[in-house]
């Protein structure tokens, strides 16, 4: 089936299951999944039940769709994400983001785990992404273009919306919360960078690194879906400390950070509602 049907079966699939129609979609990177456990009114799908919906199989990805409200604010969250390293494809990633547009999405907060390249971060920061270096050596976009989900060429001067950070920025100062802004730089994986290519990366004007989110940001911007997108330093990069890098470590920092990170979240989405047009 062409992609466009495809996601069109899956988002009138996954709305037939709710009466929510939520017009923000989250994406809960590793360790980060909590948020979706603590929606109200709460729908959840496995991605297996979602025809044509690429499987997680990254420990820590739980691999559900929770349609549910956040306070008021209703949401469907991808608890779980998948990636390249997998084994998909960049448009199998790049589905979900697909679906959510046929679903009525129209401004998307992507989470992730990152490396902190930036030697001002400390390991737990969270760091909102104002731009990204793709060096995963592919994009979704690769292929015939489908003018029904947006043009050939999109633009990336805007990808990370300026409006939203300012909001995240300003709800961060409410809470009393550090919040930096810094440049993701997206690599393959799953091996994590060796420290010289840690050191290419600051070279290049890097600040974290992580193997997720820009295969999702070109489609969502594609569709012209603004976003928000965070990263939590869940361990400083490579050859920084003079440690090894571990999963473990990265699990680890997602959960210290877990409150914080929650509460930013839930801050951030009843502006974000305000700001899209009825
Ligand atoms: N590198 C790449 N991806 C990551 C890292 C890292 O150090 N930490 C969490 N995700």
């Amino acid at each position: 089936m062409e992609v466009f049907a495809a996601a069109e079966a899956a988002a009138q699939l996954i709305l037939q299951r709710t009466q929510l129609r939520p017009r923000i979609g989250l994406v809960l990177g590793s360790g980060l999944g909590g948020f979706a456990d603590s929606l109200t009114d709460a729908t959840r799908i496995p991605y297996s039940e979602i025809p044509q919906f690429p499987r997680s199989t990254a420990i820590g990805h739980a691999g559900q769709l929770v349609m549910g409200k956040a306070g008021a604010v209703p949401v469907a969250a991808m608890q779980g994400r998948v990636h390249l390293y997998e084994g998909y494809s960049p448009q199998q990633v790049a589905f979900p983001m697909r679906v959510f547009r046929r679903m009525g999405i129209r401004a998307l907060i992507l989470t992730n785990a990152a490396g902190g390249i930036n030697r001002n971060y400390r390991q737990g920061a969270l760091v909102l992404i104002r731009d990204h270096i793709n060096l995963q050596g592919t994009n979704p976009l690769v292929g015939p273009n489908d003018d029904r989900f947006g043009i050939r060429f999109p633009d990336m001067t805007r990808a990370y919306c300026q409006g939203y950070r300012e909001i995240a920025c300003q709800e961060a100062g409410k809470l009393g919360m550090d919040l930096h802004q810094g440049v993701y730089a997206a690599m393959l994986g799953p091996s994590y960078e060796s420290p010289a290519e840690i050191n290419f990366l600051r070279i290049i004007g890097a600040d974290l690194v992580g193997m997720s989110t820009v295969t999702e940001v070109i489609t969502a911007r594609h569709m012209e879906i603004n976003l928000l997108a965070i990263s939590c330093v869940t361990n400083m990069a490579a050859g920084i400390l003079d440690r090894p890098l571990s999963h473990r470590e990265v699990m680890e920092t997602g959960e210290r950070v877990k409150s914080s990170f929650e509460a930013l979240l839930r801050a951030v989405l009843p502006p974000i509602e305000r700001d899209l047009s009825p």
